[in-house]
């Protein structure tokens, strides 16, 4: 793949941000320039044998005149266990930067974005360069409870006149008590009614609330764009350990997607 390069990314800052939910912060000057919304980057945890596979990230934040990168990550097995014990300082190489991003084109005006979990970091960019564009964006962001919406102040800072930002929690410790599917349900159908319908949608989280999300989307007659998690061994579309059946045969999620149209996706 060309355009791809190796980088040594130097922490600088590694926080618990909520409950099994950590934001590291990283100079990774090279990927700060080039990542695109959506993408990812490959990224060795330790010289551990159990490690010996990188692990892949979204980049959440991306600064190109300081250089750093913003990852967020929740701790679900060794490698990201072994994540949080990173301090400023340490270096973990990455590749950088892969695969297909959000597709923004020309003939957006009103986006629909849905986050549920730590979903809704790799949305954080398309936000940003949707509202810079001067799109309309409704985003809706869902976790468990209050304490693991930990994008949400990023997503209000932006304080954008045309960007809306709901939340839906499972506890109804914040927003409404529910899911976030259940917002994406009431957007869409209140945007179909009116004379501003969205003309697109995009959607990060577990597969079976994208599935929701893209079926709404689907029902409601607007593009949908999911970004799909498969493991992932090389992450450079040589090994095809990270396949997805789509209506034109097998693809490759690192390299082809992660970000797939959801109609083309047979799942
Ligand atoms: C393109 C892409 C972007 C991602 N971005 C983020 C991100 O921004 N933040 C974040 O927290 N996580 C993200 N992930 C998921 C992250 O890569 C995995 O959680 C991580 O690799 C787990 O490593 P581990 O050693 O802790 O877990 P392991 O011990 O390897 O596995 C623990 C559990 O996690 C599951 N798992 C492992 N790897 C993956 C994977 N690649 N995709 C889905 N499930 C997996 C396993 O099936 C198992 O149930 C992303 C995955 C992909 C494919
Ligand atoms: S991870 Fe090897 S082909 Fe995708």
């Amino acid at each position: 793949m060309s355009g791809l390069f190796d980088e040594m990314g130097e922490v600088k800052q590694n926080l618990q941000v909520g409950p099994n939910l950590y934001l590291l912060s990283m100079l990774a000057p090279k990927t700060a320039s080039k990542i695109l919304p959506g993408q990812f980057v490959h990224m060795q945890i330790s010289t551990n044998p159990a490690h010996v596979l990188r692990r892949p990230f979204s980049i959440y934040a991306a600064n190109p005149e300081n250089g750093m990168i913003d990852i967020l990550y929740q701790v679900v097995g060794s490698g990201t266990r072994e994540m949080t014990f990173w301090q400023a300082g340490d270096k973990a190489p990455m590749i950088s930067p892969i695969g297909h991003g959000w597709t923004l084109s020309d003939d957006i005006h009103k986006a629909l974005l849905v986050g549920g979990g730590v979903g809704a970091a790799p949305l954080y960019m398309l936000c940003v360069a949707l509202c810079k564009s001067g799109v309309q964006v409704d985003v809706a962001l869902g976790a468990g409870s209050s304490n693991s919406l930990v994008c949400l102040d990023r997503y209000n800072e932006l304080a954008m006149p045309k960007l809306r930002v709901l939340c839906a929690t499972d506890d109804g410790s914040y927003g409404i008590s529910g899911f976030c599917t259940s917002i994406a349900q009431d957007a869409l159908q209140c945007a179909a009614d009116s004379d501003a319908p969205y003309d697109y949608v995009a959607t990060c989280g577990p597969e079976p609330m994208m599935k929701i999300v893209a079926n709404l989307a689907h029902t409601a007659n607007v593009r949908c764009e999911v970004s799909l998690e498969r493991r992932m061994a090389c992450g450079v579309g040589a090994c095809l350990s990270c396949v997805v059946d789509t209506k034109d045969g097998k693809k490759r999620a690192c390299v082809d997607g992660p970000v797939f149209d959801a109609q083309e996706l047979l799942w």
